[in-house]
C-alpha cells in the first residue's frame, strides 16, 4: 500500500452540489456556505460556474457570488467556464482559476454542452490560450469516466485520450468524474492506470459520485495508485442536471473522516466541516446524506 501522506481536497459543493438543486438557493446562502468552507480549512472551494443561465439557472448569480465571498488568502476559488463568453465573465468577476469540462462519452458531451467531444476541445482551446496569457490556471474535468447514462460502458483508453488532449492544451490537473457513480474499485483502478500511462498521476484528481455507494472504496483504490487530489461535496450535496440519476458527489465529511482515520492529512477541521454540512442542509430543509455528518450530530446530541 502506498497511500499519500497528504490529500488535497477540492470542495465542489457550492457548484456541483447547488447546480442540481431543484430550487435556486439564495445568493447570500451560497456566499455563507463558501466562507464557512474556506474557514473550515478547505484549500480549494469551487465557487460557481459561468455557464448559460438558460441551461443552469441555479448558477445565474455567479458574479454576485464571486463579489460577495470573503477570499481567504491561500484558498483557491475555481469556476467553470465552457467557452470564451464564460471565461470573459469569470475574469470580470475576478476569478483566479477556471475549469473546462469535457466528457469521455459522446452521448454525455451532447447532452451537457451541446456538442461532440472533438468540438468541445476546439471550443476550449481559446479559453486555455486566454488563460495562459493571463497566468490563470486551468483545471480539466472529464465526465462519465466509468460509465455514461446514454452510452453505457466507457473504455479506459477513451478517458486517457481526452485526458492527454486536455493536458496538452494546458490543463494543470485532470479531474476524472464518475458522474453517475457506477464505478467499482477494480474498474476505477484500471481507468486511472490507463490515464496515468499518458498523464502523470500527480496531475490526476478523483471526482467520484456516490450514487451506488462505491465512492469511498473507489477513492481508496486510486489513492493506492498515487492519486492525491480528491473532489468532494460538503454533506454529499449534488449531482449533475444533465446526467439522469446522478446523485451527489462523495461527501467531503465522509472522505475527511476516512483519511484522518488512516493518518492522512487534509488540513480540514472536521468539526467545522460537519457544522457546515448541517448549515446547508438546514438551509435546504433536509438532512445531509453523508454518514459522518449524521453520526457526529447524533453523537453530540447524545452527549447532551
Ligand atoms: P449552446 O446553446 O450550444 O451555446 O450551449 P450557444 O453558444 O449557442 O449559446 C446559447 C445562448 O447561451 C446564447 O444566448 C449565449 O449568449 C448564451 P442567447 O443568444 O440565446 O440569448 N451563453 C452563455 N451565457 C452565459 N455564460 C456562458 C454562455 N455561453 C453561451 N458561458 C453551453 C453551450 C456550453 C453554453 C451550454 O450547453 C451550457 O451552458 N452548458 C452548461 C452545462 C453545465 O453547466 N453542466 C453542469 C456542469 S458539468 C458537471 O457537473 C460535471 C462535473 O461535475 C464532473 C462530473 O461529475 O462528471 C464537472
Ligand atoms: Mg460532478
Amino acid at each position: 500500500m502506498a497511500y499519500p501522506k497528504q490529500v488535497r481536497i477540492v470542495e465542489v459543493g457550492p457548484r456541483d452540489g447547488l447546480q442540481n438543486e431543484p430550487g435556486v438557493v439564495p445568493t447570500e446562502t451560497k456566499i455563507a456556505l463558501i466562507d464557512r468552507l474556506s474557514a473550515a480549512g478547505l484549500p480549494v472551494v469551487e465557487a460557481t460556474s459561468f455557464v448559460s443561465p438558460k441551461w443552469v439557472p441555479q448558477m445565474a448569480d455567479n458574479a454576485d457570488v464571486m463579489a460577495g465571498i470573503s477570499r481567504k488568502p491561500g484558498t483557491v476559488y475555481p469556476v467553470l467556464t465552457p467557452n470564451m463568453k464564460g471565461f470573459d465573465a469569470a475574469m470580470a468577476a475576478g476569478a483566479e482559476e477556471v475549469a473546462i469540462f469535457a466528457a469521455a462519452s459522446e452521448g454525455f458531451s451532447q447532452k451537457n454542452i451541446n456538442c461532440s467531444i472533438a468540438e468541445s476541445l476546439e471550443r476550449f482551446q481559446p479559453v486555455c490560450d486566454a488563460a495562459q496569457e493571463r497566468n490563470i490556471r486551468v483545471r480539466g474535468y472529464i465526465s462519465c469516466v466509468l460509465g455514461c447514462p446514454f452510452d453505457g460502458d466507457i473504455a479506459p483508453q477513451a478517458v486517457a485520450d481526452v485526458a492527454e488532449r486536455l493536458t496538452d492544451m494546458g490543463c494543470y490537473e485532470i479531474s476524472l468524474g464518475d458522474t453517475i457513480g457506477v464505478g467499482t474499485p477494480e474498474k476505477a483502478r484500471a481507468m486511472v492506470e490507463a490515464v496515468a500511462a499518458r498523464v502523470p498521476v500527480d496531475r490526476l484528481a478523483a471526482h467520484f459520485h456516490d450514487t451506488y455507494g462505491q465512492a469511498l472504496a473507489n477513492i481508496l483504490a486510486v489513492l493506492d495508485l498515487g492519486v492525491a487530489t480528491v473532489d468532494s461535496s460538503v454533506g454529499g450535496l449534488g449531482g449533475c442536471p444533465y446526467a439522469p440519476g446522478a446523485t451527489g458527489n462523495v461527501a467531503t465529511d465522509d472522505v475527511v473522516y476516512m483519511l484522518h482515520g488512516m493518518g492522512i492529512g487534509t488540513g480540514v477541521d472536521l468539526d467545522a466541516l460537519v457544522e457546515t454540512a448541517w448549515f446547508i442542509a438546514d438551509a435546504l430543509g433536509r438532512d445531509p446524506v453523508s454518514s459522518v455528518a449524521r453520526a457526529m450530530r447524533g453523537k453530540s446530541r447524545a452527549a447532551g
